[in-house]
C-alpha cells in the first residue's frame, strides 16, 4: 500500500498519474508519518539513523566521530582520489566544482543513457573516460574507500535529488515498488521494517526510519566494516533470507534513487560510525 494512501487516507500521489508531483507528495507523506511517530525528533536528526532515538547511543556516536578509527580508510580513498590518471588528469578535473557539494545530487536520471546514474557510476565514468578500467562496486579497497573519501567532499550539503521527467518518475516508481515488495523467506519488505516498524527493536537493534538513511553513507559498522549503501541493502536482504541482488544492479540503483529522494533537504555526511 502506498504510504501516501496510508497516511493521508487517500491515494493522493496516484492522482497525479506519474507526473513529478508524485515523488514530492510521497516525501511529504513520509515526513509527516515519521514526525507523527517521533514528535520530539528534529528532522535533521534523522540522518543519525537509530542513534536519533537514543541519547546514550548518540553520545557514543559523537565520541567515536571525534576520533574515527576508520580515518586510515578515508586517507586511502583520498590517496586514490589524488593520484592522477596516466594522462595526468584527476577525478577533480573530471567533475563539476572539483567534485565538491555534488554527491547530494546523486543518483540522477540520465536521459541519454536512459537509466539512473549513481555517484559511484559517475566516478567510474571519470575512470573510463580517462582510459582506466572501472572499479567494481563491491570492492572495498578501491571503490569502497574512494567513495568513503569522495563523498566527504559533499559533507554538509543538503540532499537535492531531482525526479523530473516521466522517464525519471518511472525509475523512481520502480525503486519504490522494490522498497514495498515483500521478499525472502521472512516475507518482509524494506517498508515493513524501516517504515511500519521503525523505532522497534529487532535482534537487539533499533530499526532506523527509512527517512534520513541515504545521506549518511557509506558507514563503518563497528568502526571498521565499510558498508556502502548497496552493501547495506544486500545485508538487509540476507537478513530476511532473500537472495541479495548484485551491488550496482539496476534495481538497487532505482531503489537508491527513490530512497535518496525521500531524504531531500537533509544534510549529507559521509563515512560515519554505525554499530
Ligand atoms: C526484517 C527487518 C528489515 C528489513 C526487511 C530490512 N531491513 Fe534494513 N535494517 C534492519 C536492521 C535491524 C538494521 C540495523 C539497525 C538500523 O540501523 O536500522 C537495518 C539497517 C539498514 C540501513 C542502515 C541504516 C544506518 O543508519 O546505518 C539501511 C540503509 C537499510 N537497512 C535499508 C534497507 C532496505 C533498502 C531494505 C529493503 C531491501 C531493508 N533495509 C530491509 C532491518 C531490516
Amino acid at each position: 500500500m502506498r504510504l501516501a494512501a496510508l497516511v493521508l487516507g487517500a491515494g493522493l500521489s496516484g492522482m497525479f498519474g506519474g507526473s513529478a508531483a508524485a515523488p514530492e507528495d510521497d516525501r511529504r507523506a513520509y515526513v509527516q508519518f515519521f514526525q507523527a511517530r517521533f514528535p520530539a525528533v528534529p528532522l535533521d536528526d534523522y540522518v543519525l539513523g537509530s542513534f536519533m532515538l537514543n541519547a546514550a547511543g548518540r553520545r557514543h556516536y559523537e565520541d567515536i566521530m571525534a576520533f574515527p578509527p576508520f580515518e586510515p580508510d578515508i586517507d586511502r580513498g583520498r590517496a586514490l582520489w589524488e593520484t592522477p590518471f596516466p594522462n595526468g588528469r584527476t577525478y577533480a578535473d573530471c567533475l563539476p566544482d572539483g567534485g565538491r557539494m555534488l554527491a547530494g545530487t546523486y543518483p540522477r536520471y540520465d536521459a541519454e543513457q536512459r537509466r539512473v546514474v549513481t555517484f559511484e557510476m559517475l566516478l567510474n565514468r571519470c575512470r573510463t573516460d580517462n582510459g582506466e578500467a572501472a572499479y567494481r562496486y563491491d570492492d572495498r579497497d578501491t571503490m569502497g574507500v574512494l567513495t568513503a573519501y569522495a563523498r566527504t567532499l559533499s559533507d554538509g550539503m543538503r540532499m537535492a535529488i531531482r525526479v523530473e521527467s516521466p522517464e525519471a518518475v518511472a525509475r523512481y516508481e520502480a525503486g519504490r515498488a522494490f522498497f514495498e515488495r515483500r521478499i525472502g523467506q521472512m516475507n518482509f519488505s524494506c517498508a515493513n521494517c524501516h517504515v511500519q516498524n521503525a523505532g522497534r527493536v529487532m535482534r537487539m537493534e533499533v530499526i532506523s526510519p527509512a527517512l534520513g538513511q541515504a545521506p549518511h553513507f557509506p558507514v563503518f559498522r563497528g568502526g571498521d566494516a565499510l558498508y556502502t549503501l548497496h552493501a547495506r541493502y544486500t545485508r538487509c536482504m540476507e537478513q530476511v533470507r532473500a537472495e541479495p541482488l548484485p551491488m550496482g544492479s539496476e534495481t538497487f540503483n532505482d531503489l537508491e534513487y527513490f530512497h535518496s529522494y525521500m531524504s531531500n533537504g537533509l544534510p549529507l555526511k559521509a563515512s560515519v560510525y554505525r554499530r
